[in-house]
């Protein structure tokens, strides 16, 4: 009844800085680009903003106990830059210890958006010293917890910083350069060449990346539709993972969009293209592009809009179920992107799904005391079918993390949309696991030893 999978495959759950921990100037923070952009206003949803959080900062040590109960092997997490930046590496010391004493593997991911404002201001990824800026982090986190910490991610989803943050300004920093965005990812991907470096030197044991990847599908069959998909393509999946896995970029556009003189560029390309011991995959669905129709209104067809001129407008997917954040659920999309990733790189090496999970507006505990989140667990159990699938399609995928362990604050859409396997009350942060946490508890259990 339950999706097996291989003997030693690790099951986790994942969670970021700044969705969870609060406590935003503790210790003498300064800012992360997500504190400036929340207090600008009419940026997030119900001006919520990440100042408490669900203070984590304050309440880690239930929280990981919680999660370990699930028996989940790993759990990810990422580091505030600009905490580590304060000197306060004391909270990032205790955390580890607790996650350790609890049982579990911690894989965290240095950088999940929330570059210091500092930074930002000579800048932000847009300038190349910031990705030195972040090898210069990578070592002081390895150096401090590297005894603690085998497994390493790199850089959380590029590819939608890049895109909301600086090409269209959904998110933080809220740029729209709209093509001119390309350099934040090229530096974006040094850092990350940089920081494998750094973190191997200092014997880091796996070292990775989590990238978020979907199939994208044309409108139609029309020539203008499959170019207008296949540039997307380029732009939001292959740009973030060809100079990984292939040491280059998917075109001569792009190549020439990052605006690096070539011999730069190359050897850039040599340290971007760094051995890699796990490959993170967040999936969430499918994208379906097609080429601008004239006269269209694409204003509020989707969340996103694309800004005018662009040759590429993004379409509802068709679907019958949605999430209640309004992404459509296909799961097999999950699989076709593995098999997509495998037939595109030789050099694949094994895959995480570092992210996976749904927004459903659960309803607070109720009589019994419970959250009854049937969706969530149809949602979970579809997507995890669905890398067996992979697997038996000869994907070698050795994890994978629930998206998120806790209810948190998504992003512009504040702590509307939650994605938890444990439940939030944001007015007295009470904690409670939802059904689909037993659910997933319960699969666990039930694999072959
Ligand atoms: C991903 C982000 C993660 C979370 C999920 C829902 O794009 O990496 O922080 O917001 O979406």
């Amino acid at each position: 009844m339950y999706p097996q999978f291989p003997p030693g495959f690790r099951f986790g759950m994942s969670t970021s800085a700044y969705q969870i921990e609060g406590a935003v100037d503790a210790g003498g923070k300064g800012p992360s680009i997500w504190d400036t952009f929340t207090a600008q206003g009419g940026t997030v949803r119900h001006g919520q903003d990440g100042r408490v959080a669900i203070d984590h900062y304050h309440r880690y040590e239930s929280d990981i106990a919680l999660i370990a109960a699930a028996g989940v092997q790993d759990y990810r997490f990422s580091f505030s830059w600009p905490r580590v930046l304060a000197g306060d590496l004391d909270f990032y010391d205790r955390l580890v210890d607790t996650i350790v004493a609890n049982g579990l593997r911690p894989v965290p991911t240095l950088y999940h958006w929330d570059l210091p404002q500092e930074f930002e201001d000579a800048g932000g990824w847009m300038n190349r010293d910031t990705a030195h800026r972040l090898a210069d982090y990578a070592s002081t986190l390895v150096l401090r917890l590297g005894d603690r910490v085998r497994d390493w991610i790199t850089m959380n989803e590029m590819n939608v910083h890049t895109l909301y943050g600086y090409a269209l300004g959904d998110h933080a920093p809220a740029r729209g350069l709209g093509l001119g965005a390309l350099p934040a990812g090229h530096h974006q991907l040094l850092a990350h060449g940089l920081a494998v470096q750094v973190l191997r030197t200092h014997g880091a044991r796996g070292v990775g990346v989590a990238s978020q990847h979907f199939p994208v599908m044309p409108a139609s069959e029309s020539a203008e539709d499959v170019a207008a998909a296949t540039l997307f393509s380029d732009l939001t999946n292959w740009t973030f993972s060809d100079p990984i896995l292939l040491g280059d970029y998917p075109s001569e556009l792009i190549r020439a969009g990052v605006g690096v003189p070539d011999a730069q560029l190359d050897r850039d390309l040599e340290l971007i293209r760094a051995r890699l011991d796990f490959y993170g995959v967040n999936y969430y669905e499918p994208t379906m592009i097609e080429a601008p129709r004239v006269g269209k209104d694409y204003s509020g067809v989707l969340e996103v809009d694309i800004p005018d001129g662009m040759p590429f407008s993004p379409v509802p997917v068709k679907s019958d179920e949605r999430t209640d954040f309004g992404w459509a659920i296909v799961p097999s999309g999950l699989t076709e992107i593995l098999v997509t990733l495998h037939e595109r790189y030789p050099a694949l090496p094994p895959v995480i799904i570092t992210e996976n999970g749904a927004s459903f507006h659960d309803a607070a505990p109720g009589p019994d005391g419970r959250v009854h989140d049937e969706r969530r667990i149809a949602y979970l159990g579809a997507h995890l079918a669905a890398v067996a699938d992979a697997i038996a399609a000869g994907v070698r995928v050795d994890g994978y993390y629930v998206w998120s362990a806790i209810d948190n604050f998504e992003w512009a859409a504040g702590f509307d949309e939650r994605f938890g396997l444990i439940h939030v009350d944001f007015d007295d942060l009470s904690r409670t696991p939802k059904d689909s946490y037993y659910w997933y508890r319960d699969l666990i259990a039930a694999q072959a030893p």
